[in-house]
């Protein structure tokens, strides 16, 4: 292990010193390990994207170098490429995170034991109400304001903590969202048939209440009991046209009353504590619950979205995933830092990238 580490150190250096290539390939050759970390959490992929060597780069990533190992500051080799404004160098790094999702989410679709490691790279392994999704089902929620005025919806952790899961700063990326997804709907005078898998804060169904024209049917899928008890209290159960489907989605998608209600203008998706394989499942679905090609389908692309490089990867393989069952997608930048001040303060940490990338898919006509 020593004598390992120790070769791992010297490839560190050496890269960082600009070697000339061919020792560098005969120290991989002679097994100087590309996992390596030194002190910091530099591995030998790190350096290469400090010192800007693309052939470096595209050889270690062709060796089998890991592409989202982190340093010390929580920043991949692709990070490192970004701050450097170094394009070759990041899209390398990116693709081969993109090839290695689009993998195991290929491996894992057929299905491997869910106690493999396989499938434990691409489940959330946090079984915190935060990473699991029965935990959080069956924890208390707690609506109320915090001192910046904004809606929250908190989550008990444990008896000193409590998270926030559902932030009123997300506002802006609804109303963009809703604005794409009805504004120029052919069917927007004669009310949408509107979809929503998640209601949290009620923000997006709210906004879809508030279009000029009401929804003809607006059907909200919600299992939390603590959800279902503050829509009960705000009166969406007796709203006109809205339709209340109490449980996870996995349990309605292919259910008889879904099917009967049919061919929806609009569907979006935002289940906060899935992961992207639910994600990805649920994108299976959706071509059978859209109308036709004049349908819409956004989903919160929040994903990974505390790191550049993993948002960027997810953002590609959720584009390729929907291009796979027939829907092509137009992506928009909403920039959600615009005007800010500290005011969202810790509610902001799972999105810390000043881009949201907007999906909007529709089917792809042929
Ligand atoms: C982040 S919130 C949605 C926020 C919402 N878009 C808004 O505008 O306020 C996520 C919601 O998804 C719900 N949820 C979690 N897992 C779900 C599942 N499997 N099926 C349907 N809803 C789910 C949660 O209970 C929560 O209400």
């Amino acid at each position: 292990m020593h004598a390992l580490m120790e070769a791992g150190q010297q490839l560190v250096d050496a890269i960082l010193s600009r070697a000339h290539i061919e020792p560098i390939k005969a120290m991989i050759t002679s097994g100087a390990p590309l996992w390596y970390q030194d002190d910091e959490g530099m591995s030998a992929l790190h350096a290469a994207a400090y010192v800007e060597n693309t052939e470096l780069v595209r050889l270690l990533i062709d060796e089998g170098a890991i592409w989202n190992a982190v340093d010390n500051l929580h920043n991949t080799a692709g990070d490192v490429a970004l701050s450097l404004n170094n394009e070759d160098c990041y899209t390398i790094i990116r693709d081969a995170g993109i090839r290695s999702e689009l993998l195991l989410s290929l491996l894992s679709s057929r299905a491997p034991p869910t106690d493999s490691p396989l499938s434990l790279v691409l489940k959330a392994t946090d079984t915190s109400a935060m990473g699991s999704t029965d935990a959080f089902l069956s924890s208390r929620l707690e609506y109320t304001k915090d001192e910046h005025g904004q809606e929250i919806c908190l989550l008990k952790v444990s008896d000193e903590e409590e998270v926030g899961v559902m932030m009123g700063w997300e506002h802006g990326i609804m109303k963009d969202t809703v604005q794409k997804l009805c504004a120029d709907h052919p069917n927007r005078d004669e009310g949408l048939k509107v979809l929503n898998v998640g209601f949290g804060l009620g923000i997006i169904d709210s906004l879809f209440q508030a279009l000029p024209t009401p929804p003809a049917t607006h059907v909200i899928i919600e299992p939390h009991p603590d959800v279902l008890k503050h829509m009960r209290e705000q009166g969406w159960y007796d709203k006109p046209g809205v339709n209340i489907l109490e449980g996870k989605w996995q349990d309605h998608i292919e259910s008889e009353e879904l099917m009967a209600i049919g061919g929806f203008d609009v569907v979006y998706t935002d289940t906060f504590s899935e992961d992207y394989g639910a994600l990805h499942k649920f994108f299976g679905h959706v071509p059978d619950l859209l109308a036709g090609p004049e349908s819409r389908f956004s989903f919160f692309n929040g994903l990974g979205a505390t790191n550049a490089l993993f948002y960027d990867v997810y953002t590609h393989v959720s584009d390729l995933h929907l291009a796979d069952v027939g829907i092509d997608v137009e992506w928009t930048d909403v920039d959600v830092f615009e005007g800010e001040d500290d005011r969202w303060g810790k509610t902001k940490e799972y999105f810390a990238m000043r881009l949201y990338r907007l999906p909007i898919g529709k089917m792809r006509t042929l």
